[in-house]
């Protein structure tokens, strides 16, 4: 059977949720939000909402054993065929998978120019990045070449065979770099400050774009809302622990999250930056401070471009499996024909995606003021992942038998636990989307 074992689970799901949402993304934010009450508003925010939405997905996958459609259709009292439209999911995911694999591509940029010089100042980092994305088409092909074909060589063999062991072997990896640089990190004397900046709230920073901001990196980080979650469940033999495996990958999720921040902002206030570095932290603020440090700097950005590389590439073959279950699973397509399927679909778009950002195609490849790239992000973050989540929780606390429900969860934890559950994904989350969902389309 192609079935994960219980820690391949866990390692799979917190290797999907585990990426660039946690090493790129997470720290930006929470500079940009003042540190400390962010990182409360986010805790909460997983604890109480991300969580109970994979929660959600797991259950709806662990006990269908099937691809989201039939998972869905398996799953509701009415067994009613028309829930097959949640299949519309796995969209999602892929073209999140081609915009995704470009940002790889420009991570394994900065590994090969780790070994050569790096840039001294922010300007000439700035313009270093700048080139990059705006003018270096060929080389951006190349890198994103390398990691589509990365990510369709390991799903070709498979859950167990490729996507098991992979992150079986990556994951373990991932922590002793971010081990390894977190000791270094302890050395500085700017520790304790990025300690202090981090846990010592300022609830004045905290505003209603705070709020949003934490509950779409909660859905962004825990891969909700593609149906990640829901097939990797499907792969989850039915006797495991669901709620305590699932626990256990938001912990370590939100573990890898706080000390990526720990890591970045110890180097940023080492070198008398400002904690607030915006998308360009990593790409632009970093490298400069890297240089600054001889050669232990350039070890440091080796490893830690190469740590993001691995945490990129276990999320990115989570974001193509949704859909090759679906064609393998209800069109009885094989999973080699598939993978090319949603390959090329994928590798296309990305190159579509980097394109848009060049020069030369941006006029072409834009439109209402966006390019193709920040157009993939926007329709996949701000509309099709938080309909997914508010169509799954609908589904769930309306559409599904109660008592089912309850006698899968009470087979592991309490009623109580159960019934805070419920009513969370029934009430509390739908509402909590959907006020996201309008405040990102600028309705309110
Ligand atoms: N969670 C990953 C990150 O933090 C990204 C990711 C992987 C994802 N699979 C997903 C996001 C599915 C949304 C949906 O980088």
């Amino acid at each position: 059977m192609n079935h994960f074992s219980r820690i391949g689970f866990i390692l799979a799901a917190a290797g999907s949720a585990v990426g660039l949402g946690n090493i790129w993304k997470f720290p930006y934010i929470t500079g940009e939000y003042g540190g400390g009450a962010f990182v409360l508003v986010y805790l909460l925010a997983i604890v109480f909402i991300g969580l109970s939405v994979f929660l959600a997905e797991a259950v709806i996958g662990q006990n269908a054993q099937a691809d989201i459609a039939t998972a869905f259709i398996k799953t509701s009292k009415s067994k009613n065929k028309n829930w097959k439209f949640s299949g519309f999911m796995i969209i999602a995911g892929l073209i999140i998978l081609s915009f995704y694999s470009v940002v790889l591509g420009w991570i394994l940029n900065y590994i090969i120019t780790s070994f050569g010089d790096l840039p001294t100042t922010t300007e000439a980092a700035g313009q270093a990045f700048g080139d990059l994305i705006s003018k270096n088409i060929a080389g951006q092909i190349v890198f994103h070449t390398v990691i589509a074909g990365t990510v369709i060589f390991i799903v070709l063999k498979g859950i167990k065979d490729g996507i098991e062991k992979i992150n079986l072997i990556l994951m373990p990896l991932l922590g002793l770099i971010l081990i390894g640089l977190l000791i270094y990190a302890l050395t500085l004397d700017s520790f304790s400050d990025a300690l202090k900046y981090m846990f010592t709230p300022d609830f004045s920073k905290i505003n209603g774009d705070a709020l949003l901001a934490a509950l779409g990196q909660a859905f962004f980080t825990l891969s909700l809302g593609v149906g990640t979650i829901l097939t990797y469940s499907a792969s989850l033999p039915k006797k495991v622990n669901f709620v305590k495996s699932s626990v256990m990958v938001a912990i370590v999720d939100t573990a890898i999250a706080i000390i990526a921040g720990l890591i970045i902002f110890s180097f940023l206030f080492e070198a008398g930056a400002k904690s607030t570095g915006g998308p360009g932290l990593v790409f632009i603020s970093l490298p400069v401070i890297f240089s600054g440090w001889g050669v232990l700097g350039h070890i440091i950005s080796v490893a830690f471009f190469i740590a993001l590389v691995f945490a990129g590439i276990t999320s990115a073959v989570s974001m193509i499996e949704p859909s090759l279950k679906f064609f393998t699973d209800r069109f009885s397509m094989s999973r080699a024909k598939a993978t090319v399927i949603c390959g090329a679909f994928f590798y296309v778009f990305g190159i579509i995606a980097l394109l848009s950002m060049t020069g030369e195609f941006k006029p072409v490849l834009s439109a209402f003021g966006k390019n193709a790239f920040d157009w993939m992000d926007f329709i996949t973050s701000s509309i099709m992942m938080p309909l997914a989540a508010i169509v799954t929780c609908v589904f769930l606390g309306y559409f599904v038998d109660k008592e089912l429900l309850r006698r899968i969860f009470t087979a592991h934890v309490s009623e109580t636990v159960f019934n805070i559950w419920y009513n969370l994904i029934k009430f509390l989350v739908p509402i909590a989307i959907i006020i996201l969902f309008l405040n990102k389309l600028g309705i309110i």
